[in-house]
C-alpha cells in the first residue's frame, strides 16, 4: 500500500485533498490485485478513475487559465492522455482481458512518480502566487 507523504504535496491544500484520492486509487488497484484479479472491482475502480480525472483536471486546469499559466497546454496533454489511457484500460476490462490490474496499477504509480511529482509540482509557484492555498 501506498501512504501519503509529503514529498507528493504541491504546496496547495485542495490539490493536494484531491491528489490523495489517486492514492485510495492506486491501494485499490493493490487489494483488487491481491483479492485474485476481480474483474469487477477492476471495472469499479476504472470508473472511479474516469470520474477523478474529469473533476480533478479540470480544477487544475480552470485554475491554469485563470492563472495565464504558461504550460498550461502542455500539462493539458498530460491530463488527457490520462482520460484516454483510462478508457483504453475500461475498453481491455470489456472485452474480458484479465491482466488490466498490472498495467493500470504500473500507469498509476508512473502518474505519481511522473505527473504529480513533476508536472502538477512545477505549478505550484504559479498557483501560489496567485493565492492559491
Ligand atoms: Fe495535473
Amino acid at each position: 500500500m501506498i501512504e501519503w507523504e509529503e514529498k507528493y504535496s504541491v504546496g496547495i491544500t485542495s490539490i493536494d485533498e484531491q491528489h490523495k484520492k489517486i492514492i485510495g486509487i492506486i491501494n485499490r488497484v493493490i487489494a483488487a490485485k491481491e483479492f485474485d484479479d476481480n474483474t469487477e472491482d477492476i471495472a469499479e475502480i476504472l470508473n472511479e478513475m474516469a470520474v477523478y480525472s474529469q473533476d480533478h483536471f479540470k480544477t487544475e486546469e480552470t485554475h491554469m487559465i485563470k492563472f495565464k499559466y504558461p504550460e498550461y497546454q502542455y500539462h493539458k496533454e498530460e491530463h488527457n492522455d490520462f482520460a484516454l489511457r483510462t478508457l483504453a484500460y475500461q475498453s481491455r476490462v470489456i472485452t474480458g482481458d484479465n491482466c488490466v490490474a498490472n498495467a493500470v496499477l504500473e500507469y498509476l504509480k508512473s502518474w505519481l512518480v511522473n505527473h504529480i511529482q513533476k508536472a502538477d509540482k512545477k505549478y505550484s509557484d504559479c498557483f501560489k502566487k496567485n493565492e492559491l492555498k
